[in-house]
């Protein structure tokens, strides 16, 4: 356990990179998958379960907590950490990405962006200090910035404004965060689709010297190789002893192509959101559970994984779940896709560390092209 927030790498094979994190209430490892725990719980899932599967930190979203149940009640009642009963790093996103995408009535401004909750209409200022200081009641320990990300595709103007004015928000979250040894503060690179841009807000950003950096404003409705082409021309911009975390990403093959390009850090609702909605994430591939076809089939989903869910009960028994809406089969559906998650990432960082990322890599792609078994 670390006083201070650290970051060190252990491996490298390529440009991938294996390392650690070591902060106050855990380390964690990287290539790390962060489980998205927007309002305080991972959907469907038990915290210890959370954990048990290998998760070393969860995402937290300001924007939900700070409309429900309130930063300054979850500051009286001890925090996230405490409300929520996971004493384990915690990250939490600004909230500009989630007022832009949930809330009512926007009007953004230099200031901040003011808006109207989505569940209930009232008002709200979100400005860069106040997001700072709501991630401070929280008790988050790694915070991010408030930015301005842009749906793609989008004119450059638009996209050169959005990065301008998160730069300018990213100077004003460093001072309202201050000093903190063992928590940190990351900057968010923007700059869509436009290679100039890109390296143009990395550039400023590390000048900045915060204690990580995520890539923003990706997996927002551009192709994947656009995506990943952002990844080549913004991570050789950033700094090589800070860890890097692409937000919002992705499916499992987003994830082994970029750890490929030097990502570190990932978070996406993927596999809790498809779990409650009769998807399950296998070696082999996706498998719809809805699908009439599993109606009679005795077989787990996967005989050889650890995780109960996966290989303990029948697929006609998921399928029966899905099928009548049980709170079961939503439950079980997550914790196999966050298994399936959590040891995608343990043996990406194991071949990584073995000098053997690309050909594990290459393999477990085989696997999901070979199909559901
Ligand atoms: N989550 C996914 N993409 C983004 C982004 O660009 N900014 C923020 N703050 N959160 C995100």
């Amino acid at each position: 356990m670390n006083s201070e927030f650290a970051f060190h790498l252990i491996a490298t094979d390529g440009i991938a990179r294996r390392g650690e994190i070591a902060m106050p209430r855990g380390t964690i490892r990287t290539p790390a998958f962060m489980p998205v725990g927007t309002g305080g719980t991972v959907k469907a899932m038990y915290l210890d379960q959370v954990r048990a599967l290998g998760a070393d930190i969860i995402l937290g979203n300001t924007y939900h907590l700070m409309l429900r149940p309130g930063a300054e009640r979850m500051a009286r009642l001890g925090g996230l950490h405490e409300f929520a009963r996971w004493p384990y790093p915690i990250l939490t996103d600004s909230g500009g990405f989630q007022v832009m995408s949930l809330s009512k009535l926007r009007k953004l401004t230099e200031h901040g962006v003011t808006f109207r909750s989505h569940i209930d209409g009232a008002a709200y200022e979100m400005t860069p200090e106040r997001s700072i200081e709501i991630q401070g009641l929280l008790d988050s320990d790694i915070q991010m910035q408030l930015d301005e990300c842009t749906a793609l595709p989008a004119p450059h103007k638009e996209v050169e404004r959005a990065m301008e004015l998160s730069l300018r928000w990213a100077e004003r979250c460093k001072a309202a965060f201050g000093v903190q040894p063992g928590k940190a503060i990351f900057g968010i690179v923007q700059g869509g689709d436009v290679a100039d841009l890109r390296v143009k807000s990395a550039q400023a950003l590390s000048a900045m010297d915060l204690k990580g950096y995520a890539v923003g404003g990706l997996a927002v409705g551009e192709p994947q190789a656009v995506m990943l082409e952002m990844l080549e021309i913004t991570c050789p911009e950033l700094p090589a002893n800070k860890p890097r975390y692409l937000m919002g990403v992705g499916t499992p093959d987003d994830i082994l192509k970029s750890v490929a390009r030097g990502i570190d850090m990932f978070d996406c609702v993927m596999p809790t959101r498809a779990g409650r909605h009769g998807l399950a994430y296998t070696r082999r591939g996706k498998v719809n559970l809805r699908n009439a076809r599993h109606a009679d089939d005795p077989r787990p989903l996967d005989e050889q994984s650890d995780c109960p869910a996966a290989r303990d009960y029948s697929r006609a028994y998921l399928h029966h779940l899905v099928r009548s809406q049980e709170a079961l089969g939503a439950m079980l559906l997550t914790w196999n896709n966050l298994a399936y998650y959590q040891s995608l990432m343990q043996d990406i960082r194991d071949s990584i560390e073995k000098g053997e990322f690309t050909t594990r890599a290459a393999g477990i792609s085989e696997n999901w092209a070979r199909g559901d078994i």
